[in-house]
């Protein structure tokens, strides 16, 4: 696999660097590029809201300061990751063409101020973003240090604006073509809300229309096909006048739920992210970085086979969270590592430096307002830095999955538009969440794919909830069923096609041959109300006993499946919890049941042993150890990461050696907490 850029090989280190906010204090950037040199970074994002230093005045362009950035960048051997500006717009743009400004759902038009408020629709926007990238690409597009193009910065929201609706009037037409189809999508009848002319067609709004499921479904879908338009419309000047630099925007894990991120980066080369977990929180480190490995492996799968880049991370603390806790000494240098080894080829922060004002001055930076490099977290960001510079040669190299978990953007919006559920256990990457679960702390390496991603690389997929089943997908799922593939569904699954609406047969709807039975209802307990499955006595899994059920039981009727649990209780004991129904050369297993993650663990562990599946060790890693594998032609590295309170110690296994980290002694790998190894060893012929 090809590194990220050909001229920065090797894994990249550094951050977002703000030298505009610093022109008047030439000794302070003087004093930067001693220290980035000093701290091992290697690629800097500069520019990203640099719009009133880039462009004071419209279409008077002042490039002076970044010339020089890019000038002492390239005498140092420095790279730049150089951003388009319109994370934040200049004050006279806004003057000049209100209409660049959001409008709320409420119908209220923003005022100038703070960022991310922009209308993707307004020409006007557009017009003077194509100016500057234009210019920006035209300057810089030739120059040595550039080896990305960082576009705009963590696009999220919606804009109500009169443009915007008529914009969404257009997606409509085209989507349905007619009038009549769209009130038959949406179900206008209920609560009579048929529309009789496009004109009357908006976006939903907390003073208006609410409850059309359809219509919020149809209002994010053309959200994100706008920014998809906004983004492309950024990128072109930048392909056009530099053709061969990589395009890049820096994605929030899942957030905002209003993009849908695999349809987004398919505008990508890179795919990159901004990670902000909370370390050191109640709930321990290695739930929070079994969490932070899940919007790893979501942010790889976005591009799956190209590596992807963590673009922002605290190299302190935050100072948006609810608490600003400080990282304990070796959690750099982990959550790095946990990055690298999940498919990431470069460690970067936000902030290199800590800015004077603003309402970021006091979150974490490499480098704070004194300028030391004496401080701990300056100590530990170098040692990262020599650490990943003794790493360069995993860049490039992979994480092949054979799992993959289906988290899909268009299911999300139909489960949280959706009354029924409880509304504190909606969140459709809490159950992905829990299925991933049991499968990182197994070592297997996971991809989470969209409803209608190919299938093809993968040997068991499971689909929570997979509420919304769109044209095409139940057929894939088949398909993927009958050539041997493993496939597990949950309650709550095929209930309503791509417009919402429900299939009038029972559900699981379209899925209903593949598992083999058919729902009957869904029955949701109380906060706190114990319910619990029991397994079926020599069930073909071999799990026994009684374990815990939360929020969610569905009735169903076995129609040829095999019942592996039941459910207990009164109401609807003895009645099928988890069933398998072979179909082709496969099999799918239905779980009606929202187990403890505890069951999840052991279910996936199963499924796991019996298909043979690849786990980073030969064995289970220890409790709170993450153990991740990345491969490249001949050769494998092997990442044990240490998130537990207390020392692990683990058998090495043969072939292995250290790469960077403790050493094994006598076949033994000791890590202490907060600490982690890379190894390495030459790979199998074939992946084991
Ligand atoms: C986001 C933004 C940055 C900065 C950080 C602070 O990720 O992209 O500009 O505001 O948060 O944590
Ligand atoms: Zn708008």
């Amino acid at each position: 696999m090809s590194p990220i850029a050909a001229r920065r090989p090797g894994l990249w280190h550094g951050g977002d660097y703000n030298p505009e906010q610093w022109q008047e204090h030439p000794e302070v950037l003087e004093r930067d590029l001693e220290l980035m040199k000093r701290a091992g970074c290697t690629v800097m994002s500069v520019g990203i809201f640099a719009w009133a230093a880039l462009e004071p005045e419209e279409g008077r362009f002042e490039f002076g300061w970044l010339d020089r950035v890019f000038d002492a960048f390239e005498r140092n051997g420095l790279s730049i990751d150089l951003a388009t500006p319109s994370g934040a717009r200049p004050r006279w743009l806004a003057e000049r063409h209100p209409e660049v400004l959001r409008v709320d759902a409420d119908r209220r038009r923003r005022l100038f101020g703070t960022r991310h408020n922009h209308c993707p629709t307004a020409p006007a926007y557009r017009e003077r973003v194509a100016a500057v990238n234009t210019a920006l690409a035209q300057r810089y597009g030739g120059r040595p240090a550039l080896v990305l193009w960082h576009v705009s910065n963590e696009y999220n929201g919606d804009c109500h604006c009169d443009l915007c609706q008529e914009a969404f009037r257009a997606f409509l037409r085209a989507r349905y073509g007619s009038l009549e189809a769209l009130n038959r999508a949406w179900w206008t009848p209920f609560w009579s809300r048929t529309y009789t002319r496009w004109e009357q067609v908006e976006s939903s709004s907390p003073i208006g229309e609410g409850g059309l499921n359809g219509l919020y479904i149809d209002w994010k879908r053309f959200v994100t096909a706008q920014t998809i338009d906004f983004l492309r419309a950024e990128i072109a000047p930048l392909r056009r006048h530099a053709p061969g630099i990589p395009v890049t925007t820096n994605l929030m894990g899942y957030h905002p739920i209003e993009l849908d991120l695999h349809a987004l980066c398919r505008e990508l080369d890179i795919a990159s992210w901004d990670a902000y977990p909370a370390w050191h929180a109640p709930e321990g480190d290695p739930a929070t970085a079994q969490n932070l490995a899940m919007l790893h492996d979501l942010t790889r799968s976005f591009r799956r086979g190209r590596p992807f880049l963590l673009m922002e991370s605290s190299p302190g603390s935050s100072n948006w969270q609810c608490v600003a806790r400080r990282k304990r000494p070796g959690m750099q240098r982990l959550a790095g590592l946990m990055a690298v080894a999940s498919g990431a080829d470069g460690v970067m922060y936000f902030q290199w430096r800590k800015g004077r004002g603003g309402c970021e001055k006091h979150l974490g930076a490499v480098v704070g307002h004194d300028g030391r490099d004496d401080t701990a977290t300056f100590r530990e960001v170098a040692a990262l830095g020599r650490t990943l510079s003794g790493l360069a040669e995993v860049a490039g190299s992979q994480v092949p999955a054979e799992v993959a978990i289906i988290g899909d953007w268009q299911n999300w919006w139909a489960l949280h538009d959706c009354n029924h559920l409880r509304r504190d256990k909606r969140d459709h990457w809490d159950f992905v969440r829990a299925h991933h679960r049991g499968f990182y702390r197994q070592g297997i390496a996971t991809d989470i794919i969209d409803a209608e991603a190919d299938l093809a690389p993968y040997r068991l997929v499971v689909a929570p909830l997979l509420y919304m089943v769109r044209p095409g997908v139940a057929e894939r799922l088949a398909a993927f069923v009958e050539r041997g593939g493993t496939l597990v569904l949950t309650f709550w699954s095929g209930q309503v096609d791509e417009s919402d609406l429900c299939f009038l047969d029972s559900a699981p709807g379209p899925l209903r041959r593949l598992a083999g039975l058919r729902v009957e209802e869904l029955d949701v307990l109380y906060p706190g109300e114990k319910a619990s499955l029991s397994m079926a006595p020599g069930n073909a899994l071999g799990l026994e006993g009684t374990w815990a059920v939360d929020a969610y039981r569905e009735v169903v009727h076995a129609e040829g499946c095999t019942v592996l649990a039941t459910h207990d209780g009164p109401d609807l004991g003895g009645q099928p919890a988890l069933t398998v129904n072979s179909c082709g050369k496969g099999r799918t297993y239905y779980l009606a049941a929202n187990p403890e993650a505890a069951f999840l663990d052991a279910f996936h562990q199963r499924l796991a042993d019996g298909l043979a599946l690849p786990r980073a060790l030969d064995g289970l890693p220890p409790d709170g150890v993450c153990a991740r594998r990345r491969r490249a032609g001949d050769r494998e590295y092997l990442f044990l990461l240490n998130f537990a309170e207390a020392e692990r110690r683990m058998p090495l296994p043969a072939g292995w050696t250290v790469l960077d980290g403790p050493d094994a002694v006598a076949g033994v790998c000791v890590l202490p907490s907060l600490g982690g190894a890379v190894l390495r060893r030459a790979a199998p012929e074939k992946a084991p």
